[in-house]
């Protein structure tokens, strides 16, 4: 191979990794719709959500401070997606995915498209006191007056943000997955809604050919994250849905080896790596006297970092650093009963 053609594959594997960034070869796709109502969710002239598109709800959300959350995808008509990597599942172009979040009324919803070339874009509408529409945010997000939303204020997120949770791993979409969509849902799992027969699971998608290729055994046996008990299930869980998008072994935090998602098709092994990588392991997060800190400790919440960030009411420390200004207190409780009374005690590296 020349140089030339070893730079130009290595610019189609950069184009194709965390199917995000777009092709330099192709023409640019059309503008994002200024209006909400143009990118199809609803039936014309209403705010009505579409019959044909698919209401799904993943069963470890991520918690945004307590804002209501519905989401839908949609499909271009006879396209199915390619599950057969049960982690990384690949999209159709032409895929489409909104998030909407609510405090009482509408106030902003999310939406992401693959597109011809193959990469993923991003945006937010933003909704009308009236309802009756959402205008597209500027590109760096914005913030807007909410009543009932701790002060008064909502943050609308930039795109950039948008990519910093949604380009880590192995597909930008992150809650339409196996693990997400299991029909064996964990009944501890925080802030999680109910299930419907509205919403969407792993059997139903294959059943409708939403999804093909997913490997035999785990419509047979649905995914279920691994532990030795529901708290741990449920701890492991939630650090899954609302850590693993940054915190994982693939994107761009990778170095920090730390890594909090769980596998669908390899349970166990992924979840003994995030033991491993929490265990008795050294922080690099010095806390105020300087001393030297662990991630986490058997036994002790209060001298186990995770714990400590996901608390801690300084912003530049909490975990995660965006989209949180009301600690998850639920979830916190959680980790911590899990951390007293549920780990099993390791040596210390
Ligand atoms: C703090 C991390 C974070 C940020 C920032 C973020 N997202 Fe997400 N998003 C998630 C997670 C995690 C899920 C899946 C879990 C859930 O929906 O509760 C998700 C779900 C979605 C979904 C539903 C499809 C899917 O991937 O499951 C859409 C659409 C979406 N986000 C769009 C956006 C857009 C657009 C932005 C920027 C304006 C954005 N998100 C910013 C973490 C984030
Ligand atoms: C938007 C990406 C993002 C999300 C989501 C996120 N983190 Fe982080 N996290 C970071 C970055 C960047 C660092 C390294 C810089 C720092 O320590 O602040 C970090 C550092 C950490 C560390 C310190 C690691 C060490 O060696 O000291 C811990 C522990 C941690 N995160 C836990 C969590 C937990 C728990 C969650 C979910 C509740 C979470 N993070 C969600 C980006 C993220």
């Amino acid at each position: 191979m020349k140089a030339f053609d070893i730079l130009a594959a290595a610019v189609v594997v950069i184009a194709t990794a965390g199917g995000v960034r777009a092709d330099a070869a192709n023409v640019d796709p059309p503008p994002l719709p200024q209006r909400l109502s143009d990118t199809g969710l609803f039936v014309p002239g209403t705010t009505t959500v579409r019959a044909e598109h698919i209401a799904f709800s993943p069963q470890y959300p991520l918690w945004s401070d307590g804002t209501g959350k519905r989401r839908w995808l949609s499909l271009p008509p006879g396209a199915s997606i390619d599950a057969s990597k049960p982690d990384a599942w690949d999209f159709p172009v032409g895929t489409k995915l909104w998030k909407e979040f609510s405090y009482g009324r509408s106030v902003e919803t999310r939406f992401v498209e693959r597109l011809a070339d193959g990469s993923w874009r991003f945006a937010a509408y933003v909704w009308n006191e009236q309802g009756t529409d959402a205008e597209l945010a500027p590109p760096r997000g914005t913030a807007i007056a909410v009543a009932s939303a701790p002060g008064g204020r909502y943050a609308v997120p930039g795109r950039l943000d948008c990519l910093a949770c949604h380009d880590g791993g192995a597909t930008p979409v992150l809650g339409f997955s196996a693990l997400q969509l299991s029909p064996d849902r964990d009944p501890l799992a925080p802030h999680a809604d109910a299930k419907t027969p509205q919403l969407a699971d792993l059997r139903s998608l294959a059943a409708r050919g939403v999804i093909r290729n997913l490997p035999q055994r785990l419509l047979e046996n649905p995914p279920r994250v691994a532990a030795a008990s529901p708290t741990a299930r449920a701890a492991l869980g939630y650090l899954h849905g609302n850590c693993g998008h940054c915190h994982n072994d693939s994107g761009a935090l990778a170095s920090l080896d730390l890594a909090l998602a769980q596998q669908a098709a390899a349970p166990q092994a992924s979840a003994e790596r995030t033991l491993q990588s929490l265990l008795g392991h050294a922080s690099r997060f010095r806390p105020h006297d300087g001393s030297q800190s662990k991630r986490l400790v058997a036994g002790s919440d209060a001298d186990s970092v995770l714990a400590v960030r996901m608390k801690t009411a300084n912003p530049m420390a909490r975990m995660p650093p965006l989209g949180v200004k009301v600690s998850d207190s639920e979830a916190i409780a959680l980790i911590e009963r899990w951390i007293k009374t549920d780990l099993p005690t390791v040596e210390e590296k």
